[in-house]
């Protein structure tokens, strides 16, 4: 496997492949992005409607990065969407957040729990985390069952941590540590 400031890394997850993003995502990245089943459970920082300039922008931004933590989950040929760490500082640097989304028409197969499996692990060797969290919200039932599925564990509950359209939200507290990965190794 590559270390983390190559570039260029591919995770094969047998139902898709994670690859870095690049020119010529961006009309897979519109007609998967702007749907609003996707929208509704992530952060409004998602853009909605989700235009051509919006997947320029992300493919120019995710294509520099250095190291690679963004990646396009390509299944079938296409960009199906996306799947990210976000490392953090300070006294949290050896922690990262896991975000992804999946287009719609590719729902129900599996398909972003092969890719948090393969993400996972590529992110604890790859960056020596010690914690990988996940912050779905509590009415996003297939995400939790995914994470839940890839071995996060359920640490709490985020009470009214989040606003979406208006309405006040929990979210859910998921985390797996390098400990517990030593303990199961079948995480995958
Ligand atoms: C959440 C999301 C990523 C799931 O992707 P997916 O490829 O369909 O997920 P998988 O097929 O790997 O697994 C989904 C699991 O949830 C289950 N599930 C799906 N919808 C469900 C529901 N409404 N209630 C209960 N379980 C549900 C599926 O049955 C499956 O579990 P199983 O394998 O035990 O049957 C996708 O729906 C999505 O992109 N949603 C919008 C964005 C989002 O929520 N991102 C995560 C933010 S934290």
């Amino acid at each position: 496997m590559m270390g983390a400031a190559d570039r260029g890394v591919r995770l094969d997850c047998g139902h898709c492949v994670l690859r870095p993003w690049r020119e010529g995502d961006e009309p897979s990245l519109v007609r998967h992005g702007n749907n609003y089943g996707v929208w509704r459970s992530l952060r409004d920082r998602f853009p909605r409607p989700y235009t051509h300039a919006d997947a320029e922008w992300w493919v120019a931004f995710a294509g520099r990065q250095d190291p690679q933590t963004q990646f396009a989950i390509e299944v079938d040929g296409e960009a199906a969407d996306g799947i990210g760490l976000e490392l953090r500082g300070d006294i949290e640097r050896r922690s990262a957040e896991i975000g992804y989304w999946l287009g719609e028409a590719f729902w129900g197969r599996g398909v972003i729990t092969a890719a948090v499996r393969a993400l996972t692990e590529y992110g604890f060797e790859a960056f020596d985390l010690t914690r990988i969290f996940a912050v779905p919200l509590a009415n996003n039932t297939a995400s939790i069952r995914v994470v839940e599925k890839c071995g996060y564990v359920r640490e709490g509950t985020m009470r009214r941590s989040a606003i979406k359209e208006g309405v006040v939200l929990d979210q859910v507290l998921y985390a797996v540590t390098d400990r517990d990965l030593a303990r199961t190794p079948s995480v995958s």
